[in-house]
């Protein structure tokens, strides 16, 4: 596996976060991702409606994402308000060579999947680092849960001869609490699971919320690398060929 430096690595998420602004024109209506590499988007909309007059509004899949966007002068659309969605920019953890992904690092998966579904369009943006041969292999299966049925579900995954840990906070005490008031169980897929699969199998048992594995398909994958290749990639072109 390659390794990348933290200034690479930065470099990667703000070449893959801006290029996606390319397609984002007036009069879009948009969801918002959470993450690292959405940053660089969000920073880049601000600009263009400070400098270009791009007149957008958004809905964001985190209060981390709503915070940022307020503060970058991005309208802001509430459910209600929202007939469609023209286009979701998120980022990922995983990408496997189907273009499935693994996500929920940032603990907004419900909301990210929500908007996924519900959208015209879904473009992606990550660096090199999370193009993957199968998802798990990098990065646990984070898995959303109703707090009062965690115990049932860490035994439903033991089932499967799934461990889960349950996601704990980094700048305080106690577990990593989701914008919606529920459990994030990290899942160590230490073998091959089809994607498909162990999405069906996890979220019908009772108390999960949500899967992190996304299946709805991209329209456009942007990975930023550590040279000059290509950024964007329609469905049916290798990405993962130009892997370092
Ligand atoms: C948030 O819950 C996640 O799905 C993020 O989209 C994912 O973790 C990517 O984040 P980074 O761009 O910070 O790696």
């Amino acid at each position: 596996m390659s390794q990348f430096t933290s200034e690479e690595k930065e470099a990667m998420k703000a070449e893959a976060g801006i290029a996606a602004c390319a397609f984002v024109s007036s009069g879009m209506q948009i969801g918002i991702g959470t993450g690292s590499t959405v940053k660089y988007t969000i920073l880049e909309l601000g600009r263009r409606i400070r400098e270009e007059g791009l007149e957008i509004s958004g809905i964001p899949t985190s209060d981390a994402t709503e915070k940022l966007s307020i503060e970058q002068g991005i309208p802001m659309l509430d459910w209600e308000n929202c007939n469609h969605l023209d286009l979701v920019i998120d980022g990922a953890d995983e990408v496997d060579p189907s273009w499935r992904l693994t996500k929920g690092g940032g603990a907004a998966l419900l909301t990210e999947k929500i908007l996924a579904v519900a959208s015209d369009r879904y473009a992606i943006v990550v660096d090199e680092s999370k193009l993957v041969d199968r998802l798990g292999e990098r990065h646990p299966l984070p898995v959303e849960v109703v707090p009062d049925a965690l115990t049932v579900v860490q035994r439903a995954l033991l089932d499967l001869g799934i461990d889960g840990i349950v996601r704990e906070a980094v700048r305080k005490a106690g577990p990593v609490i989701t914008d919606h008031g529920n459990l994030i169980i990290d899942a160590k897929l230490v073998r091959y699971f089809d994607p498909e699969e162990i999405e069906l199998s996890l979220a019908t048992v009772p108390g999960v919320v949500c899967v992190g594995i996304f299946t709805r398909p991209v329209d456009d994958l942007f990975v930023g690398w550590t040279n000059k290749k290509i950024t964007r990639y329609r469905p049916g072109e290798d990405a993962h060929a130009q892997r370092r």
